[in-house]
């Protein structure tokens, strides 16, 4: 699929700063995008950068300034990267106790084509909630990139800053676009 929305979703982990990445490739592409941020995310991103190449205010909380659009942008895909192992927990369960999580639970309700890139160390891969949220995201039909076929491991603990600059901004885009060219035609999540 060429040109659409992307919505992006940061949480707080490392690659958080190097969204910009994301941004411009999407950008390349013809696309649009718009960041939303978990609150701990924030520290983790250079805001103004991002708002800059975006054209669009990030996202963290229900408040906007005057005049903004309240509603969710009609989003043609969305990426949640990097995903926390708390997020990606969350996102299974379905909680959402913040506007970025709520955002992600409406845009895969609305079967919005949806990439998460996790970015965990390989003892909190290993635990059996964040298993299971994985096999469960999937089996809702969300593209979770993980695994030796995905290329994408988790890292050894400790080492996540040496891992960050591997994080597979591109090839989260490309299963992006990849699924959103799958939509079938006639799917009304644009409302
Ligand atoms: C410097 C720093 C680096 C972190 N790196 C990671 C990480 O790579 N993966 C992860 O799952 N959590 C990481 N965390 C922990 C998360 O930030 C923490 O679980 C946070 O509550 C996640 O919030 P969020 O999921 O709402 O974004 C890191 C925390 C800090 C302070």
């Amino acid at each position: 699929m060429t040109g659409g929305h992307l919505q992006i979703v940061v949480c707080a982990a490392g690659p958080a700063a190097d969204v910009t990445q994301l941004i411009t490739t999407a950008m390349q592409q013809s696309w649009t995008t718009a960041v939303t941020a978990t609150p701990s995310a924030l520290e983790f991103i250079d805001m103004e950068a991002i708002e800059r190449l975006t054209g669009h205010p990030v996202r963290s909380t229900y408040r906007s300034s005057p005049g903004a659009r309240r509603s969710l942008p009609a989003a043609d895909a969305l990426i949640i990267a990097p995903a926390t192992y708390n997020s990606v927990n969350k996102i299974t369960l379905g909680i959402a106790d913040n506007y970025a999580m709520t955002t992600v639970a409406e845009l895969i309700g609305r079967r919005v084509p949806t990439v998460v890139v996790p970015f965990v160390n390989a003892a909190l891969a290993a635990r059996a909630p964040f298993q299971r949220a994985v096999a469960d995201l999937r089996a809702e039909r969300v593209r979770v990139l993980l695994g030796t076929d995905d290329g994408w491991e988790p890292h050894p603990p400790g080492s996540g800053n040496s891992r960050q600059k591997a994080f597979p901004w591109a090839t989260a885009f490309e299963a992006a676009t990849r699924l959103a060219g799958e939509v079938p035609a006639g799917r009304t999540d644009r409302s």
